[in-house]
């Protein structure tokens, strides 16, 4: 049975990446391939626990990074890597990119302890494509607070926090051309659409 393929969508709250994923999965079901659907922080039961406790709980930016791997690593046992060996698509809504985004660019926390945290947390397995939607901020905020009564902890962080987390995105994606596609985001979801089903041709 050949590996399934692993696809992450990233970019600051707002920018229509939850959107562009449900659209994805939908669109690669159609076309009769086995997805699993799913998202971080969460994806287990557990996970969505932690997700809970933080998006809610103010907490040290170190605890957060680790609740978020931890989060990750029962994710990654329990539902991606065992997916992957069934030869089915995994479509994760946010992954590990959003740990250097989020806990690096925009809390500050030390690049080397993030990337000592993925090697253990993930050991060889990095998705085969990862797209970060990409927006200004004023842009992507808009549309947050139009879409969104109830705004969570991080939602309600301030425009230079998000300015922090864009930069590291582009700055990922400037590092990692091979795995990374950047996605003009401020187009209408159509256009977008027609831009994915090109991209995945080529993984
Ligand atoms: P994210 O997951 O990046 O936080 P969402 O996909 O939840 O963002 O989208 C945030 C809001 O913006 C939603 O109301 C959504 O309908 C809207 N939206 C998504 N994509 C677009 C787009 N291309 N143009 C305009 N509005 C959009
Ligand atoms: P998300 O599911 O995109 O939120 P929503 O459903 O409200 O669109 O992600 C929740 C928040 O978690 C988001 O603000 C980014 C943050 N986050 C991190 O800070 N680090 C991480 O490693 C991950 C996966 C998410």
């Amino acid at each position: 049975m050949a590996r399934g393929r692993f696809i992450s969508f990233e970019g600051i709250d707002g920018a229509g990446k939850s959107t562009q994923h449900a659209w994805l999965v939908n669109y690669l079901k159609a076309q009769g391939r086995q997805v699993v659907a799913t998202r971080e922080p969460g994806g287990t039961p557990l996970g969505e626990k932690l997700r809970a406790l933080l998006l809610s709980d103010a907490m040290h930016i170190e605890t957060e990074a680790l609740l978020m791997f931890a989060a990750r690593r029962e994710h990654l046992v329990q539902v991606i890597e065992p997916a992957l060996a069934r030869g089915d698509w995994v479509v994760c809504d946010r992954f590990v990119d959003a740990s250097f985004a989020y806990q690096g660019g925009g809390r500050g926390l030390d690049w080397n302890k993030l990337e000592t945290l993925a090697a253990w947390v993930l050991g060889s397995t990095r998705p085969d494509l990862t797209l970060i939607f990409d927006a200004p901020v004023a842009i992507a905020q808009e549309r947050l607070h139009a879409a969104t009564a109830k705004p969570d902890r991080f939602e309600r962080e301030k425009a230079e926090f998000f300015e922090r987390v864009r930069a590291a995105y582009l700055r990922i994606a400037h590092e990692n051309p091979q795995r990374v596609r950047l996605i003009d985001a401020t187009r209408s979801r159509d256009v977008i659409n027609k831009e994915l089903e090109q991209i995945i041709t080529t993984i």
